[in-house]
């Protein structure tokens, strides 16, 4: 028998891994979905040839349940589920910030719950999401986590107590780069430049940038004194960016996020 799978509450994140398991293999008549408008509903078995179903019928049917709303609407649609789901179903959370433990009070009792934090690249295939086991997750219900969002990139186990400090990296990380390419944007138009010229300069600095980091095995910090000779160029904005306390205020803004990441865990919105 096959397995089936269900993503619930498939808006932005749960599309990009609904069509990311399908690019990897999985047969989209294996694949539920579910949504809070018909449209939507529609639109999603058009576009993949998936079964959408309602929550209640995506608990009952489905081997694996992948949740996907935004964190507030995550008490209603437990709501709708926690009745329906059988102790031995595998629950995985994408939500921000939840923690396994919230799910684990409401389904019954040992059921596996997983915890993943992925980011908007999975749109693209280059997602980094994180994975923690909650108290009943096994080292199966982890490697089957992979699995499905190892189809829209890369994977990483931690302990739970480290999402936060996650969701601060890789879950808002893309954010961090689309502000500097912005900043350096508007940079490269005081220097002269017309603002589409700037842009496509930037980004394809920030794409060389990254495959350099990913594929050449070299320490970022060897990567940078590649490109700063003596009295050159780069020295010049690193010593500007040092007296604006560019890397203080990075470290500042990371602890900002995990700091925020952790109130929204203990409910404070
Ligand atoms: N976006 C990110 O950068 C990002 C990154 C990492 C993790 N996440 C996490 O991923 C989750 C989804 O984020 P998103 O940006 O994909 O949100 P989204 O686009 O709003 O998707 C959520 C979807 O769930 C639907 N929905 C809400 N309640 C429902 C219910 N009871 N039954 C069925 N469907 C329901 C919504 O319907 P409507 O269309 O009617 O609103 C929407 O289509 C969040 O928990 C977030 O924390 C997001």
């Amino acid at each position: 028998m096959t397995e089936k799978v269900a993503v619930l509450g498939t808006g932005k994140i749960g599309e990009a891994l609904l069509s990311g398991m399908i690019r990897a293999g999985w047969a989209p008549a294996d694949l539920l979905v579910t949504a809070r408008r018909q449209e939507r509903a529609d639109e999603l078995r058009t576009r993949y040839g998936v079964t959408p179903v309602s929550n209640a019928e995506a608990a009952k049917t489905a081997d694996t349940l992948i949740l996907t709303v935004k964190p507030q609407d995550m008490g209603t649609l437990m709501d709708e589920l926690a009745p329906h789901v059988p102790a031995e179903r595998l629950v995985i959370s994408g939500a921000a910030g939840i923690p396994t433990s919230y799910f684990e009070e409401k389904l019954a009792p040992n059921t596996p719950v997983v915890r993943v934090m992925t980011n908007t690249p999975a749109l693209v295939d280059e997602a980094m999401s994180v994975i923690s086991a909650g108290s009943h997750a096994t080292a199966e219900h982890l490697a089957h986590a992979e699995q499905i969002f190892g189809g829209v990139g890369k994977t990483l186990r931690v302990p739970e107590a480290q999402q936060d400090a996650c969701t601060a990296l890789s879950g808002s990380g893309p954010a961090y780069f689309y502000y500097l390419v912005e900043a350096m944007t508007d940079a490269g138009i005081l220097l002269g430049l017309p603002r589409d010229k700037a842009h496509d300069l930037i980004v394809q600095a920030a794409i060389g940038a990254a495959v350099m980091l990913r594929d050449s095995g070299e320490h970022p910090v060897k990567l940078r004194e590649n490109v700063t000779s003596p009295a050159g160029t780069t020295i010049n904005a690193i010593r500007e960016l040092e007296n604006h306390g560019v890397r203080a205020a990075l470290i500042a803004a990371l602890e900002a996020a995990r700091d925020r990441s952790k109130e929204l865990a203990s409910g404070k919105g």
